[in-house]
């Protein structure tokens, strides 16, 4: 079944289908770049899944003795068609990804102060290949639907996916900008590791408030700079390497941009440094990783000389 019609009443149908038909049509076409990421996807799909266990720090999708030693071949080797894998881990088959992010410790920093999730229409929003959505699953959500604008996470969560039909779990090729086609849609969204890569970060979070239903929750975490100031960081060129990264606030810098988007009961929970044993070259990840990002001879610089980043996680509330 398609998400759409699982939206409430107050999304904004017929533009979403729209966008969506012309995101299948543009992504449908038969070239080397789509393909790529297609074709083991659909390699995966033929496997569904006996095992599906989200509750451990490694998403298990399937079991080795679930498959004979060909199709484990098989399976291994289109998993391997994704690589750089940044989002995990994973155990697909009895193939253990050990991606760039061990993403279950963010997890783990979020869960004490997880909204309720039963019932609810939530939002993970720039979902990568879904890991959080996946770990999402046993605190039974009625729908979740992930946005993510690229290729290659689309069709590996499609690919992983097929193996888990998880039929509460969705994706579309949308991006934060797509927000305003929903509004009031969202009982709780996810926005984590997006908002200091938009030009106009109290612009999104206005946006980001317009599609919560009345009393939704809003799940943040970002980069931050370490201070008590309110103030951000606007980088010249890249910031740890990456460019695209606009604002990079402090703590209450980031509360302050939510309060005069228009949230309430804002709560900052956590802020800790990042590290590279959380972020780091694994064999599903040959690329430069976050030691790469920092000053060799000062680990609480980047190599541009900024300070190194936190991270930050808070949670607030649309009044109902
Ligand atoms: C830094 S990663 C964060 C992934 C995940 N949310 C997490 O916290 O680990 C940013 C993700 O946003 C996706 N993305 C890129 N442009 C986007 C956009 N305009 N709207 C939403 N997501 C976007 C990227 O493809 C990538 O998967």
């Amino acid at each position: 079944m398609n998400y759409i019609e699982l939206l409430p009443d107050s999304a904004r149908y017929d533009e979403i289908i729209t966008i969506h038909k012309e995101k299948q049509k543009w992504i449908n076409q038969d070239k080397k770049g789509f393909l790529r990421y297609r074709t083991p996807c659909e390699i995966l799909q033929k496997f569904p899944a006996t095992t599906v266990d989200c509750s451990g720090d490694a998403v298990t999708i399937g079991k080795p003795n679930e498959v004979s030693h060909t199709e484990q071949k098989q399976i291994d080797s289109a998993l391997r068609d994704f690589i750089p894998w940044r989002k995990g881990p994973f155990s697909v088959f009895g193939t253990d990804i050990d991606t760039e992010w061990q993403s279950q410790r963010k997890w783990q920093r979020l869960l004490p102060k997880l909204p309720d999730l039963k019932g609810k229409v939530v939002a993970d929003i720039g979902c990568s290949n879904g890991y959080y959505m996946f770990r999402m699953l046993p605190y039974k959500p009625e729908l979740v639907i992930g946005f993510e604008p690229s290729v290659q996470h689309y069709y590996c969560f499609k690919g992983l996916n097929g193996m888990a039909r998880q039929e509460k779990l969705h994706i579309d090729l949308l991006g934060v900008e797509h927000l305003p086609l929903f509004p009031e849609c969202f009982d709780v969204l996810f926005l984590m590791g997006i908002i200091y890569h938009r030009s106009s970060p109290v612009d999104t979070l206005r946006d980001v408030f317009a599609s919560l239903a009345s009393g939704g929750t809003l799940v943040l975490e970002s980069q931050a700079i370490p201070g008590a100031s309110p103030t951000a960081l606007f980088p010249e060129k890249t910031y740890a390497k990456v460019p695209g990264t606009y604002f990079v606030p402090t703590g209450k810098c980031l509360q302050n941009w939510l309060s005069r988007a228009g949230f309430s009961d804002i709560e900052l929970f956590c802020q800790h440094p990042m590290s590279s044993t959380e972020q780091r070259r694994t064999d599903w990840m040959q690329f430069e990783s976050y030691s790469d990002f920092l000053d060799p001879k000062d680990s609480t610089k980047t190599v541009e000389g900024y300070p190194a980043p936190d991270r930050v996680f808070i949670i607030a509330r649309k009044k109902r």
